[in-house]
């Protein structure tokens, strides 16, 4: 199983902040089989790409547009984030959803886009807490998966990372319990074997909502998480870089080293 940790700068930092974040990150020592993405906010993409050019760091986009160019004011394409070295984007972030009418048909589009140019897409889903109260939350996920995820095709599955961030559990302090993690895990990854088949057997499938040193081990030592995609923590190279630790020792755990 790959392990990935990603960090999500939302739209914080400044330049010079986000250039030193890139930097403290990529000079840290490789934690062996962790991969390792930083997402700025788009007007940084380009100095963080060299901030991590002699680094395995990958620099990804909070999101992108599906079409290639065209008239969509204020809007990046993949194209574009590739040009620049961008490797991988985050799409259909709750909080995207939330403010910006993103919803699985659009995304949909975002990931076609994104694998078929042969980047990395990491799909965020997860449920509402009035929607985990009232016992959808599988529905819900359910729904979301097939919206967005079904029909893509086996030999672009390598590009795929789906992120499971419960919404209650985003920048609120509360994480999903290790059980609520791996049943949601584990329902998701047979979700993705339903939708696309045994081709998605590998796809790594990330835990994100308040995910912070004190309580990373027992989430990323479940048998169905593969890593994190990491807000708040991100922000501080030491936590984010402590997270990165804790990942390798649960990889190196689970090769019995
Ligand atoms: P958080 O954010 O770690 O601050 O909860 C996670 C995310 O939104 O990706």
């Amino acid at each position: 199983m790959r392990t990935i940790l990603a960090g999500n700068w939302k739209m914080h930092t400044d330049r010079a902040g986000a250039v030193a974040l890139a930097r403290a990150v990529a000079i840290a020592e490789r934690a062996a089989g962790v991969e390792v993405l930083v997402a700025p906010p788009f007007p940084f993409l380009e100095a963080v790409v060299a901030a991590c050019s002699d680094s395995a760091v990958r620099v990804a986009a909070q999101t992108c547009h599906a079409e290639a160019q065209g008239a969509y004011t204020g809007e990046v394409s993949v194209p574009m984030l590739q040009s620049i070295g961008v490797q991988a984007c985050i799409v259909g972030h709750s909080e995207r959803r939330r403010y910006d009418g993103e919803n699985d048909a659009r995304v949909a589009y975002k990931v076609k886009a994104l694998l078929s140019a042969g980047m990395t897409a990491i799909y965020c889903c997860g449920e509402e807490l009035s929607e985990r109260e009232a016992g959808r939350h599988h529905v819900v996920v359910g729904e979301q998966l097939a919206t967005a995820l079904k029909g893509l095709p086996a030999e672009q599955l390598g590009g795929l990372v789906v992120a499971y961030e419960p919404v209650w559990a985003i920048g609120t302090g509360r994480t999903a319990t290790p059980e609520q993690a791996q049943e949601m895990h584990g329902f998701i990854r047979e979700q993705l074997v339903r939708l696309l088949g045994p081709a998605a057997e590998p796809v790594p499938v990330l835990y994100g909502g308040s995910c912070k040193p004190d309580n990373a081990a027992e989430l990323f030592a479940l048998p169905d998480v593969s890593g994190g995609l990491i807000g708040g923590a991100s922000l501080d190279a030491g936590q984010f870089l402590e997270l990165v630790r804790i990942a390798a020792r649960c990889v190196a755990e689970r090769r019995g080293v």
